[in-house]
């Protein structure tokens, strides 16, 4: 590059923001050669007539050699104008990130080594992997080894001792990294008492790239208007954190819906990264003080088992409930709206139900289903899993149940108490019932607690010796099993096949979907056979199409996934790409499950922390399983739900959509770019929509340009069921990864 032309680089680098990103060469493929040369390390080297193959997937599988045997990888590039400018800095340092590589390399620049990992067979001496290692390599700047203003040559000389080997996992990357490049943001929020701070976290790793051992510089916040994108107020403070180290830092942030902008600049190069978060807003409007009945206005029971329901009603306590029409046999509590009793024979028992309390009343038309079928609308409710994992005790649900009610999450529906894995004793008492280990005192009295409530209880066990956890399953014992939950009282058993894979391995339809019914269609006759309801719950990850024989086996719900967790990829990724097509198999009584909800403080326990989901992926997340007609089981302690978590998971509206009693499941409607549209219709003839922004930045979405493919002319009302409002214009900014869940009226 000619001088002039630089200091014009130096002048456009100093004019632009300092947001500007690291620049990078990336490489996804490179010439190779499966021979070996010494001459091939020299930048002289006449590598023309090697072909291109992919860094991006072994070398055997591109029609090359795989065993015990050298290949050289060559790649040929130019430094772009500001990484020229760097190359000078004495305080710089090329980084050459090749990922992995398998088994072992010697890499040179320029014909000089500059890095090698894993060792090379030498005469008798085998060679040693070192295939799981990331190679970040470096050359300190400024460096007589490379060309600033010319051509250089990566070449790499890797052995590959076993298998498809070469370099496959990442592009190869070339940069002069900043200081600030590196860091590692974790962004939350907390409750003080005099408001709210956003809490950031900075990391600085110890990367071989980084200059300094010290990164120095500004963190600067501004809060914006999410609406407007006004900034509202700006905060800043001075940072120097050692590489290797992380800190805290918190900023008292204004209320409101409000976007935060955080930039971090480096001291000494001036260059800076951004990251933005969508601080905790409440869209929920309060509850009214007056009575309001939340739940779906029907209940399946079977002939002559107990009833055990709870109505779900807002409004002050104390609240009285009465009814009229009640059919005979049952009974309904009149301080706490729970019913109770049972009908021996079948059909439909409809009666009216008052809600009483200070500010009025309200009244619900409502019908008991007695028949075959349970589970008409998904179960809603909380498990031990996601928050308590193996440490869950008997005194943790209970707190969790407790709160349940106190913290008004039953008055909108949740009505479950599941204990997930690791209630059980290491043995069976000596005439082979089950038993629960030291940290359940008493599972009846549990259940008899809760029902007094009129909520339920649930429990957990595998068809295989043992559960995930290697606590006792019920292979050999189901019959006495199932009637072990029938005495304790038990409403709900997920049933987990965990180690039920060794027995299923071993067995000659193995693989056959004969297979994998066989231990489902057992437990699920052994519980049709107590005179209770039990609602059964298959967990098998989603093998051999279990929604298609779900509802064979009496099934009224089965996972549909792996284990969800809480993050962005893995909540997305079930909700969005699995469950596609599952919508044809949802239906009241059997439900696609999944996985349980991951808001609140989660953890598996016994630690727990705040679930990773941004404020936007919870909005979404909830949307989402209540498009998809979920079970909707909340998986973090319920005493210790902060505001934002109850709201997210008591709006009347959005529960309505899940609960709604035709029952369908959501389809995904519209893919356009990073926008989906998933839709369900609803039993008043009104559909369910959600307008997804699955990318990366706050999109503004014009929502008539998708009537068409919802089947909708002119709708008569558009309503937003997170502010529970109606709409006059069709336009609105959805944040990253966020939600609009509307109520479309044709
Ligand atoms: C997993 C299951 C989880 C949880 C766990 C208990 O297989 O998917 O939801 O039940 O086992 O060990």
């Amino acid at each position: 590059m000619k001088k002039s032309s630089l200091l014009l680089a130096a002048m456009a680098i100093a004019a632009m923001p300092q947001m500007m990103a690291q620049e990078t060469l990336r490489f996804l493929s490179a010439r190779f050669s499966p021979t070996d040369n010494s001459t091939y390390s020299s930048p002289t080297f006449d590598d023309s007539g090697w072909r291109n193959i992919s860094v991006l997937q072994p070398w055997g599988t591109q029609n090359e050699r795989t065993n015990n045997e050298y290949g050289w990888y060559r790649i040929h590039f130019r430094l772009t104008p500001e990484m020229q400018l760097r190359s000078n800095g004495d305080a710089e340092k090329l980084l050459l990130d090749l990922g992995k590589i398998d088994d072992a390399d010697q890499t040179f620049l320029n014909g000089h080594l500059i890095g090698e990992t894993g060792v090379f067979p030498k005469g008798d001496k085998p060679y040693l992997t070192a295939w799981d290692q990331h190679r970040n390599y470096t050359v300190d700047l400024p460096s007589d080894l490379l060309n600033t203003d010319g051509d250089n040559v990566l070449a790499i000389r890797v052995y590959n001792g076993n298998g498809d080997g070469g370099k496959y996992d990442t592009p190869i990357r070339i940069s002069i990294p900043y200081d600030v490049d590196g860091a590692e943001f974790t962004i939350s929020e907390s409750q003080t008492p005099k408001g709210r701070n956003l809490k950031v976290n900075i990391a600085q790793p110890q990367s071989p790239a980084i200059a300094s051992d010290q990164l120095k510089g500004t963190l600067k916040v501004d809060f914006l208007d999410f609406d407007s994108d006004k900034v509202i107020a700006s905060r800043s403070k001075k940072i120097n954190i050692t590489a290797g180290k992380s800190k805290d830092f918190e900023f008292a942030a204004p209320e409101g819906n409000v976007k935060a902008l955080l930039t971090l600049t480096d001291a000494s190069s001036k260059h800076s990264v951004s990251r933005s978060y969508h601080m905790k807003y409440i869209l929920t409007p309060a509850a009214p003080e007056a009575p309001r009945f939340n739940t779906a206005p029907l209940f399946g029971v079977r002939p002559g088992s107990p009833i055990h329901f709870r109505f779900g009603v807002s409004g002050n306590r104390p609240m009285t409930f009465s009814a009229s029409g009640l059919p005979e046999g049952v009974k309904l509590n009149a301080s706490n709206g729970a019913l109770s009793g049972s009908i021996p024979a079948e059909g439909d028992y409809t009666f009216t139900v008052t809600a009483k309390n200070d500010k009025g009343s309200a009244s619900q038309q409502f019908t008991l289903k007695v028949g075959d079928k349970i589970a008409l609308t998904p179960p809603m409710g909380w498990n031990s899993w996601n928050c308590w994992g193996l440490s869950v005790t008997q005194d943790k649900v209970w707190a969790s149940a407790q709160s349940l009610i106190d913290k008004g999450l039953a008055d909108y529906g949740y009505s479950y108490i599941n204990i997930d894995d690791a209630w059980e004793a290491p043995e069976r008492a000596i005439d082979g019932t089950i038993v629960a280990n030291e940290k359940f005192p008493s599972i009846k009295h549990l259940a008899d607690q809760l029902h007094g409530e009129g909520l339920k209880l649930g429990i957990y066990s595998s068809p295989g010796a043992y559960t995930c956890g290697r606590y006792l399953g019920s292979l050999g014992h189901e019959k006495q099993d199932a009637e072990s939950y029938n005495d304790w009282g038990i409403d709900y058993l997920k049933y987990d096949w965990c180690d039920y894979g060794t027995k299923h391995d071993k067995e000659r339809d193995r693989g056959t979907v004969a297979s994998y019914i066989r231990p489902y269609m057992l437990m699920g006759e052994y519980l049709r056979s107590q005179p209770r309801d039990i609602f059964y719950s298959l967990c098998q990850y989603g093998m051999a199409d279990v929604q298609k024989w779900g509802p064979m086996v009496d099934a009224n719900s089965w996972r549909t996934t792996v284990d969800i967790t809480d993050t962005w990829d893995s909540m997305s990724g079930i909700g969005f790409f699995q469950q596609k097509d599952l919508y044809p198999y949802a239906a009241p009584g059997g439900w696609n499950d999944p996985d349980m909800l991951v808001v609140g403080k989660v953890g598996w326990g016994p630690q727990l922390h705040d679930t990773r989901l941004t404020p936007d992926e919870q909005y979404t997340h909830i949307s989402l399983w209540s498009l998809l007609a979920s079970n909707m089981l909340i998986g973090c302690p319920i005493d210790q739900l902060d505001d934002f978590t109850i709201n997210l998971l008591c709006n009347n509206e959005v529960n309505a959509v899940n609960q709604d009693i035709l029952g369908k499941q959501a389809r995904q409607i519209v893919v356009d770019g990073d926008i989906q549209l998933w839709a369900r219709p609803l039993a008043d003839g009104s559909q369910a929509v959600g307008i997804f922004n699955l990318g990366e930045k706050d999109t503004t979405v014009d929502f008539s340009r998708y009537f068409e493919a919802l089947g909708i002319k002119e709708p008569s009302n558009i309503r937003d069921l997170w502010r529970q409002t109606d709409l006059h214009d069709a336009e609105w900014k959805i944040p990253t990864h966020g939600v609009r869940l509307l109520k479309v009226t044709p």
